[in-house]
């Protein structure tokens, strides 16, 4: 799989097109011009449609205020409410909401009048400890039923929820307890991921000993393992305890659009993640019609999103927008390769998926475990249930696409590639199925009312075939609000003056000089993009030069991975002689460890070198450029002449 294959165009199938919510090019065109002939009107008309309000909106876009833009502001509404009771009301009750499957095979389904009553109970016993309108709620916990039941109860009472994926270290899950100021965190005893028990509980336990997060008064736990736990007197409940005699309907908290339905952590490209403020009316709005449009939901469909809850894809095709449409989806809890790599065929043959939602880093590694291994390959498997495909959170390379294309969807099922950040709260770039021509590698075309361009970096317009920067025009309801407790750095990282008031996305992107179609090149800025997950590079640099004993100085650039398109590569001075051999890799080990406790796991460098010095400007300045030419295994051909120390290059390309 080392070529791309060269790119073909897949015109929408007539069994894609029947009955697609969006079904042809013109149905596209159609909407497109409706959102450009008032966006507003466009945008209050969908609202409408999608969202059930308790109190109608009167005005659409609000923005009065540039960039803090209000949408539907004066309408109230309840997300949990839009995602449950209105189904149950509607006769729905008894229809299959999540079919739960755990790391081990078990299987539990939950009706929506489950769903709600679940819910319900979660957020009385929620009210029952005070936590109220506006608290924060930080959730800590991995892919379960009662994981998404807890960001419903928050929903429902109007508390605002901060899920953080339960791969994230103490230290990672601290800074974001102590940022939110959460009042509690729900979590669980234990995860189980491919067969092993990981610890949940006692990491919160060990983040709230690191101190600054006197704002938490209650941790709650959900029992999954049943294995034995301190519980803080006061302070811990078991969640079952906690609501085994709370009624079963609980009131929603009718709160204005504009209020936080939640915040989620990202990577910037400076070293302290920033929490993402979303909107309830607005977000809710653009996750339902996403999922109606891009995934082309039905009634019937068996709908699969395999990202975790605690990134945003969790968020807005696991917990809202689904269950928002009324739909039927799977919540798996383990991972691909467990019991083997077969795991996801297996799942969509047993569940009759028919909408199948995953990353090219999953992809890419199960074409390498069938590639190796003819039992673990899709042909193996019924996968005939599947009608369409999707694809999200980094590039997917040609021939990825035509593999999973061929193999899984069996050429007839259309891929979905979505372009969108966790700050656009849902699809921005991407073929709706029954109308847009496919091209593999390319996400194509804006989602009706996205006003995506490509600009230079004085934000004018540049021509199709020219890579530059990518933008959005208008503001859209689904846009993040705001930086947590920092509307500086929200202005100052999405609204650069120079942008004539446009949203930077952080992506360079090129537009095919014929067909206006839209391929990501990648991020401008300092983030790097492991396996679809972001990271900073100056937070691991952070967390690397932390570790204050050895460490002097580091720099950490992403180099490209056939498998999880990016890898980590850190260059690192320590303050003892640069060590060689053995001892070389014994404290790569060690630095990797630190990583993994100070961010978490998945921020572990893949590559450390080591030097007596990083490659500097004369005025001291770290040549990343060099760094990134070096990690790539590339000769150096740059100029290096502005170079104070050349000699260090050759030191630096010595792998440990
Ligand atoms: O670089 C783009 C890449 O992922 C970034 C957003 O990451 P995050 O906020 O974690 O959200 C991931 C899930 C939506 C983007 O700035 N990205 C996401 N989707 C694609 C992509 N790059 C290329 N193609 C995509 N389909």
């Amino acid at each position: 799989m080392s070529e791309d294959t060269p790119t073909k165009v897949y015109e929408p199938s007539a069994a894609a097109r029947e009955g697609a919510h969006v079904s042809g090019m013109a149905a596209y065109e159609r909407l497109v011009a409706e959102a450009d002939a008032d966006h507003a009107a466009y945008w209050a008309r969908l609202a409408r449609e999608f969202v059930t309000w308790k109190k109608p909106f009167t005005q659409s876009l609000d923005d009065s205020n540039p960039p803090f833009f209000k949408w539907f502001a004066d309408g109230t509404l309840n997300a949990s409410y839009n995602c449950l009771d209105r189904h149950v009301e509607a006769g729905k009750g008894g229809k299959t909401a999540l079919i739960f499957e755990a790391d081990g095979g078990e299987v539990t389904r939950v009706t929506y009048s489950e769903l709600l009553a679940r819910t319900c109970r979660i957020a009385n016993g929620l009210k029952s400890l005070g936590v109220k309108k506006g608290d924060r709620v930080v959730i800590y916990i991995s892919m379960s039923i009662d994981g998404v039941a807890a960001m419903q109860a928050c929903a429902r009472i109007g508390a605002t929820h901060s899920v953080v994926f339960g791969g994230f270290s103490a230290q990672s899950l601290r800074d974001r307890i102590e940022d939110t100021g959460a009042v509690a965190v729900i979590t669980a005893d234990q995860q189980v991921r491919g067969g092993k028990q990981l610890p949940l509980k006692a990491i919160v336990d060990e983040a709230l000993a690191l101190g600054g997060c006197d704002s938490v008064k209650n941790v709650l736990v959900v029992r999954r393992t049943g294995a034995e736990l301190p519980m803080a007197a006061g302070r811990d409940r078991w969640m079952h305890e906690l609501i085994a005699q709370q009624p079963e309907t609980c009131e929603p908290e009718w709160v204005e659009a504009e209020h936080p339905l939640f915040l989620l952590y990202t990577s910037g490209s400076t070293g302290k993640p920033k929490g993402v403020q979303h909107s309830t009316g607005g977000y809710l709005l653009h996750a339902a019609l996403t999922t109606k449009w891009t995934f082309d939901l039905k009634d019937d469909d068996i709908f699969w999103c395999t990202a975790d809850i605690g990134w945003v894809t969790g968020h807005s095709y696991i917990a809202y927008g689904p269950l928002a449409l009324g739909g039927t989806e799977i919540v798996f809890e383990g991972v691909p390769t467990y019991p083997d790599a077969g795991r996801f065929w297996k799942m969509i043959q047993d569940h009759k998926v028919s909408i199948f939602y995953t990353a090219p880093t999953a992809i890419r590694s199960l074409i390498k475990a069938a590639e190796g291994n003819e039992a673990v390959h899709p042909k193996r498997y019924d996968l005939s249930s599947l009608r369409l495909l999707g694809s999200v959170g980094e590039p997917i390379n040609p021939a990825a696409w035509e593999w999973y294309h061929a193999n899984i969807g069996g050429g007839r099922c259309p891929i979905v590639d979505t372009f969108w950040q966790t700050e656009t709260g849902g699809h921005m770039i991407t073929p709706l199925p029954g109308a847009t021509p496919l091209v593999p590698g390319s996400c194509t075309l804006p989602f009706p009312g996205i006003t995506a361009a490509i600009v230079d970096e004085t934000g004018n317009d540049v021509p199709n075939g020219q890579g530059g920067i990518l933008v959005v025009k208008k503001p859209w309801p689904s846009m993040i609000r705001t930086i947590w407790g920092d509307p500086e750095r929200f202005k100052k990282s999405y609204y650069p003056p120079e942008l004539k008031g446009y949203y930077l996305a952080g992506d360079g992107a090129i537009r095919d000089a014929k067909t206006g179609y839209f391929t990501i090149t990648g991020r401008i800025d300092d983030v790097l993009n492991v396996s679809g997950h972001r990271m900073g590079t100056m937070e691991i640099e952070s967390a690397l030069v932390s570790c204050t004993e050895l460490v002097a100085e580091a720099a950490v650039v992403g180099r490209p991975d056939d498998t999880t398109g990016e890898a980590i590569c850190a260059f690192v001075v320590l303050k003892r002689p640069r060590p060689t051999g053995e001892e070389a890799k014994k404290i790569a080990a060690e630095l990797r460890n630190w990583v993994g406790r100070e961010i978490g796991p998945i921020a572990k460098p893949k590559d450390i070198r080591f030097g007596d010095n990083l490659p500097k400007t004369r005025s001291g300045k770290i040549m990343r450029r060099l760094l990134r030419s070096i990690a790539k295994g590339e000769a150096i051909t740059q100029d290096t002449s502005t170079l104070e120390n050349p000699a260090i290059l050759e030191q630096l390309a010595e792998t440990n």
